[in-house]
């Protein structure tokens, strides 16, 4: 056991510009009815030609670290989950930690777990502030997922959004206090239900990867739907008991934003009130590692969240990818 661990600070960036279902049924062969009854977006933020992931992490990172009073200089660690990097090299915290003006001495790399993305990337840094590896740490999860949807592929471009969401980690106060724990796996026989199949070692970017279409996400949605209430429920449980907590006893509830229908189920069948659900997809839709930071930071500012407060973190995403975190404010 080493010290405990604590988000001291988060922030959030979405970009202005707003397209609903309906500027999108002007695309694709859908309608606002089918989109909001399956799966409860109504909206969603798309980032501009000159905004890159970088940028909408940077503007989330500056927030969280002005949330937490502090500046850049005491940034020692960033870790930033995303899976639409700027470029594939160098990494994209690279170059938000040189927008930002953090240290040479800090440590910067992307981290891929897709929709998991960012709680991998709170147990990563955890772990290594815990180790001494600093005092503060920049974790961010951002996408800029337009780039990488089919705009000719009604079934996935209605779900996604370009969003982020950062929180700074240091030290807590009370020791009582902060991340109480995290557990993240994988199943990774799943590969082919959510996928970029094009651009990497396996199907370099070629004339024929592009003529595929072989850049833009792939998902089999039914079966990802079944898998995600499955890995997550399970996931819920398996924290609660380790922590011999109840399920009365967690006052929000943070999950991905992927699905309302995918919500609704999760609640059901852990028996928490839907109410302690933090949802905010209705407006941002899916926004993968973006979802929870931005979903968390609504919520905090939205004053949902008071000391003593015990959240539960739930994600899952291609890999497939789960993982789940409790946190005492
Ligand atoms: N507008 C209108 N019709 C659409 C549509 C759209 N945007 N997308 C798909 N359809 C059609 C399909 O073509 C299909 O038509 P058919 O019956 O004539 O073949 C019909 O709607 C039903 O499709 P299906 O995929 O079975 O619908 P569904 O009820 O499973 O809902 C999802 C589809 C994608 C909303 C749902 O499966 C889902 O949310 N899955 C999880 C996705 C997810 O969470 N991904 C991110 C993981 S991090």
């Amino acid at each position: 056991m080493g010290p405990s661990i604590a988000i001291l600070g988060t922030g959030s960036y979405a970009p202005a510009k707003i397209v609903s279902n309906h500027d999108l049924s002007r695309l694709v062969d859908t309608s606002d009815e089918w989109i909001t009854t399956r799966t409860g977006i109504r909206e969603r933020r798309i980032a501009g030609q000159h905004e890159p992931t970088s940028e909408l992490a940077a503007r989330a990172g500056i927030a969280a670290i002005v949330d937490a009073r502090l500046t850049s200089a005491d940034i020692d660690l960033v870790v930033l989950a995303t899976v639409t990097p700027d470029m594939p090299m160098p990494s994209t915290a690279c170059v938000v930690q040189h927008k930002l003006g953090i240290p040479v001495h800090a440590a910067c790399f992307d981290l891929n777990a897709a929709c998991t993305g960012f709680l991998y990337a709170l147990e990563v840094a955890r772990a290594l502030l815990v180790a001494g590896r600093g005092r503060h740490a920049l974790v961010i999860g951002a996408e800029k997922f337009s780039g990488f949807l089919d705009w000719q592929d009604r079934a996935t471009c209605v779900l996604f959004g370009d969003a982020a969401g950062a929180v700074v980690l240091g030290r807590a106060v009370d020791s009582r206090h902060g991340l109480l724990g995290c557990n993240l796996g994988a199943e990774g026989g799943a590969t082919d239900l959510l996928c970029i199949p094009g651009g990497g070692s396996l199907h370099p970017p070629s004339a024929h990867s592009v003529e595929h279409r072989q850049h833009y996400i792939k998902m089999k949605g039914r079966e990802v739907f079944k898998s995600a209430v499955r890995v997550m429920a399970g996931a819920a449980r398996e924290i609660l008991e380790q922590h011999r907590l109840t399920a009365d006893q967690i006052t929000c509830v943070i999950p991905h934003q992927a699905n309302r229908r995918i919500i609704e189920t999760l609640s059901k069948d852990l028996e928490i009130p839907l109410e302690r659900f933090v949802i905010n997809l209705d407006r941002y839709g899916n926004t993968s590692a973006a979802s929870i930071p931005l979903a968390l930071d609504e919520a905090r500012r939205a004053g949902r969240i008071h000391a003593g407060d015990i959240s539960l973190l739930l994600a899952f995403g291609a890999g497939l990818t789960y993982g789940s975190a409790l946190i005492r404010w």
